[in-house]
């Protein structure tokens, strides 16, 4: 049954994401509620949220508000009914019985309940209703959050709920983790329980809130928000809902109860209004000091505020795990205890919440963006090693016991398939939907073919003979090693395969160039060695452009800066939906030199806006790069030109390899390469009319002094420098005007000013 008429029932917070991400899916949506005027109101929220809940204004289109009163007739078309209204039993059965009567013949019907069991929502249903009916768990924000966890029953018809798999997989772009009806399901029941652990283990080793979350976040492969930054992101208020529940509805003996309890800190948070950052703050708050905005921590010892500071506790940049369980110090027994009790909880629900372990690695992976779940964080530490630093009274579950006992391990590779444990047939093959390629599952089955710190290439071998290159360093900032990496890719494939994807499976494709370096190299003035490494950059992205095979890139996420001059440079861009691409450069006084200019120049040069005129091609190039102008999805990039005609666009990041290796194996046979391209372009004659644009900011206050250096700086270097439109310049002398420039702004001590702010901050200096 396809899928393609969708009503979501209750356009609060989740049903007004789940409509959008249908709007997004190119789907007609009725989003209803108690009056049409609520579901108005969703739907301008829906066009003012930020993130963008939509991937362009347009999609708004397809969204129809109305009421329960007026507009349940438009169930009779439709294909897919979302309930996701309050969470309240009753108000949630009484719809079921008008839907029941008013649906669509075989209409998939589901809830979006985060607490209540389906054998509860069904049970007063008609049999014909509980065959089609479940609970699709969509996460918040749903355009962002992956994981769609989908509960089914024994008496659900398989085929339907094959059916939503398949549409919430491919057509919503979700990672579908088919669960059995347990409370909290997967994500929740171990995510909030991880949570748990990390606050309460906090507490107890009277850890600042600072130093909590400097060690559950990036070292242990966790979102950087740690856990009480994450808390305040949430809501404490709402997490202490969602805490009651799971102590009412998980049995007195589940190690749940024992972290789960309510906490008078909490309680007092809570009754001050200190409900996290939709409140007044948490954890965290913004305090208004002497006219300017700090950020205070509390001091849950004696429930005060301080300036929040920076700690710096020596902990890996990239997650190291076993580095951090290792260390001899609090720090060291924090991130143990929270690994340790999450694998033995997680290793708890087998096989009776679920059989397949990897289900709760994707579902902490797509749900709680951890970069590795619990089971593959074990795989590292390696299951004995992990026994042998458990405690005399640590209960080991009968899961890790029956894999010590039969001498085996979490993965095994076997007729060329990846396969795990599974608790009651030994090895079973990890199956993933016809078309997902998981990075993550290569990983666990092969050895790169080559690894430096920063990046690594991997086989993949399906439809083509590719390799794939993955970045990881932190926010996978560009350095040496990753141009290093790319020109190797170069050299491999040049002779024995069909083409190269560039993909990884973080967060952020790349945020660019790694600022640490240039800002060290700019301060010692060693120049030389700054134009040295950008040339590197260049040559390595000018080979892959006007290869002799194609080169795919995927991205997802941020791709900006330098991680936008590498995508802008392949032959083909496969991006996911949720990817923002842009040149962002100027921002911390620079100007792209990676080739980021030239290929603006070179993508802008023949449209029709810029009618052959090289002043309007510098000018369109410089609003775009001087602004510093990012697309927040794939639409508005093909707008910028951040994407051309041949890229697409696809709805999940688990499907961006295949589509890559599509790509790659429909063009291996008669793939031409992109010529190098010539260029003719103003010169001084524009100058003037930036000049003006750049004072009109500056009278604006938009911009000060450094801001128009900047700016003259990147018109010079968009005009093609000291040229006139009868010269012809080549890529290489574009490349060479984008190193010089760079090296000019950067040699200058207001540049390496903005360059030290950001990086102490994490923010660009604006103005
Ligand atoms: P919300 O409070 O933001 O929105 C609920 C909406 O339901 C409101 O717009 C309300 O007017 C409407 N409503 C109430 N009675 C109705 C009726 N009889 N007919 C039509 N509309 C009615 O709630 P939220 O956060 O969107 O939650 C909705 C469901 O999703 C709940 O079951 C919740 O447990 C679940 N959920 C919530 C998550 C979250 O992060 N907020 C995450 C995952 C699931």
């Amino acid at each position: 049954m396809k899928i393609s008429k969708v009503v979501v029932i209750g356009s609060g917070t989740m049903g007004s994401g789940i409509a959008a991400q249908v709007a997004n899916a190119g789907l007609e949506v009725h989003l209803l509620d108690l009056t049409t005027e609520i579901a108005t109101k969703a739907c301008e929220r829906i066009e003012k949220s930020r993130p963008p809940l939509l991937m362009e204004e347009n999609n708004l289109n397809n969204i129809k508000p109305g009421s329960i009163e007026n507009d349940m007739g438009t169930l009779k078309d439709a294909d897919w009914v979302v309930e996701a209204v309050v969470e309240r039993i009753d108000i949630k059965k009484t719809l079921y019985t008008q839907i029941d009567i008013l649906r669509k013949p075989g209409a998939i019907v589901s809830s979006n309940t985060s607490s209540i069991p389906l054998k509860v929502l069904t049970e007063d249903m008609s049999k014909e209703m509980k065959a089609v009916f479940c609970i699709t768990h969509f996460f918040n924000p749903v355009r962002y959050m992956r994981l769609l966890e989908l509960v089914i029953g024994p008496e659900n018809d398989k085929e339907k709920i094959n059916d939503l798999v398949t549409f919430g997989d491919k057509t919503l772009g979700k990672t579908v983790v088919v669960c059995n009806d347990s409370p909290g399901f997967l994500g929740n029941r171990v995510g909030v329980y991880a949570m748990q652990v990390a606050m309460t283990e906090a507490f107890k080793l009277n850890l600042s809130v600072e130093e909590a979350d400097a060690v559950f976040g990036r070292p242990l492969g966790i979102p950087k928000t740690g856990i009480f930054g994450l808390y305040d992101l949430i809501g404490i208020d709402l997490m202490a809902d969602v805490l009651k529940s799971f102590i009412k509805e998980l049995p007195t003996n589940d190690p749940f109860q024992d972290v789960g309890k309510e906490l008078p800190i909490i309680n007092q948070l809570i009754a001050d209004g200190y409900t996290g950052r939709k409140g007044k703050g948490g954890f965290f708050r913004i305090n208004k000091s002497s006219g300017r905005k700090v950020l205070e921590s509390l001091n849950y010892k004696n429930n005060t505020y301080n300036e929040s500071k920076k700690v710096n506790l020596k902990l890996p940049e990239v997650m190291d795990v076993i580095n951090v369980i290792e260390r001899k110090d609090k720090y060291g027994e924090y991130a143990w205890s929270i690994i340790k009790k999450t694998i033995l909880y997680a290793s708890s629900l087998i096989p009776d919440v679920t059989e397949n372990f990897n289900d709760i690695d994707d579902a902490m992976k797509c749900g709680f963006n951890w970069s590795k779940g619990p089971f593959e964080i074990l795989n590292e530490i390696g299951i004995n090693k992990f026994v042998s630093k458990l405690n005399q009274d640590d209960e080991i579950p009968s899961f890790i016991e029956q894999i010590i006992k039969q001498k085996n391990s979490l993965f095994k590779f076997a007729d060329n398939n990846l396969e795990y444990f599974h608790p009651k047939h030994s090895y079973v093959p990890m199956k993933r939907p016809e078309g997902v390629i998981s990075l993550s599952d290569i990983k666990k089955s092969s050895q790169p073919i080559y690894s430096n710190s920063s990046a690594s290439i991997w086989e993949i071998s399906r439809k083509s003979k590719s390799i794939c290159v993955e970045f990881h360093t932190k926010a996978n900032a560009l350095d040496g090693m990753t141009s290093d990496c790319l020109m190797r890719a170069y050299d491999l494939c040049y002779d024995n395969y069909d083409g190269i994807i560039i993909a990884n499976d973080a967060m952020q494709f790349s945020a660019g160039v790694n600022l640490n370096y240039f800002y060290d190299r700019a301060v010692n003035k060693e120049f030389k060695d700054i134009d040295i490494f950008l040339n590197n950059f260049q040559q390595s992205l000018f080979q892959l452009q006007h290869a002799k095979f194609p080169v795919v890139s995927c991205p997802s996420g941020l791709a900006i800066g330098g991680g936008y001059e590498v995508i802008s440079q392949t032959s083909f861009i496969a991006a996911h939906s949720n990817s923002v691409l842009g040149l962002v450069e100027s921002l911390v006084g620079l100007i792209p030199a990676g080739g980021g200019c030239k290929e603006m120049l070179r993508r802008w040069a023949n449209h029709s806006d810029i009618k052959n005129d090289p002043k309007l091609l510098s000018l369109k190039v410089f609003n775009l790069i001087g602004y510093a102008t990012t697309a927040d999805s794939p639409i508005k990039a093909k707008a910028q030109k951040f994407l051309e005609e041949k890229d697409i666009i696809v709805m999940s990041k688990d499907r961006l390899i295949e589509e890559a290796d599509n790509i790659i194996f429909s063009n291996r046979e008669n793939y031409q390469s992109l010529d190098s391209s010539s260029f003719c372009l103003p010169g001084s004659s524009v100058m003037s009319d930036m000049m003006d644009i750049l004072n009109e900011l500056n009278e604006k206050k938009v911009i000060g002094e450094h801001g128009i250096e900047v700016g003259k700086k990147l018109g010079y270097m968009l005009s093609g420098g000291d040229t006139t439109p009868s010269e012809i310049l080549t890529e290489q002398n574009l490349y060479d005007l984008e190193r010089e420039i760079f090296i000019d702004l950067i040699s200058q001590k207001p540049t390496q000013d903005r360059i030290r702010h950001t990086l102490d901050t994490g923010k660009p200096l604006f103005n």
